[in-house]
């Protein structure tokens, strides 16, 4: 299974990828059949807003030309795409925001239909519902497999491993991903 996984933060090593990474870790250890996994992170990524030209509706790709291109390739070769956001003012980042605007070029012939995606959002004390729901509602635009959502508390970076609540939540998503690939088998 090829999993795809994409940390919304400006902080590298923040939160939200800790949280990710503990999530591909239990996942590294369960017994998953060839898992390849492609982890990125958004900082340092350049992903313009989307302009709204609506070219992509004829042609099914974006004009503007940047980081956007790379990262779409990776998301259409993967299986599992595990997405994270640190909570800003109850929602995603403004590079997660960007992101899934410019996965307007994908939607009109959904290519991203049946992709398993699990939803990942940290943030201090609150906001984390709005947060996942921004993710579920485009997960859901493209027909995509909604696994199970995973959240978490953290301030300060790192703080989020401490949150017994997170880990259970990323155990819980495993635990969904592997009945959902027992079914399939
Ligand atoms: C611009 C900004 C807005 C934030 N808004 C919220 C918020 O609405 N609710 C909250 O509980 N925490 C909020 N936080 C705190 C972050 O969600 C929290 O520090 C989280 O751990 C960040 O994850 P990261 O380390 O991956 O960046 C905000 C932080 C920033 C920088």
């Amino acid at each position: 299974m090829r999993v795809l996984t994409l940390s919304g933060s400006p902080l590298k090593k923040g939160n939200t990828s800790q949280l990710i990474t503990y999530l591909t870790k239990q996942m590294e250890k369960s017994d998953i059949q060839d898992l390849k996994l492609t982890s990125l992170s958004l900082s340092g990524e350049k992903i313009s807003p989307c302009k709204a030209c609506k070219k992509c509706m004829e042609t099914g790709s974006c004009v503007v030309k940047d980081d956007f291109q790379s990262i779409a390739k990776k998301m259409l070769k993967s299986d599992l795409i595990i997405i994270g956001s640190p909570v800003f003012f109850h929602d995603v980042s403004g590079p997660v925001k960007n992101l899934i605007d410019r996965t307007y070029s994908l939607w009109h012939d959904r290519q991203l239909k049946g992709k398993k995606i699990i939803p990942v959002a940290v943030s201090a004390a609150s906001g984390e519902d709005r947060t996942l729901e921004t993710l579920r509602i485009w997960a859901q635009a493209h027909e995509m497999k909604i696994i199970r959502s995973v959240s978490g508390h953290g301030y300060k970076k790192g703080e989020v491993l401490k949150d017994e609540e997170a880990r259970t939540a990323a155990k819980n998503a495993l635990r969904e991903l592997m009945g959902e690939l027992q079914i399939e088998e």
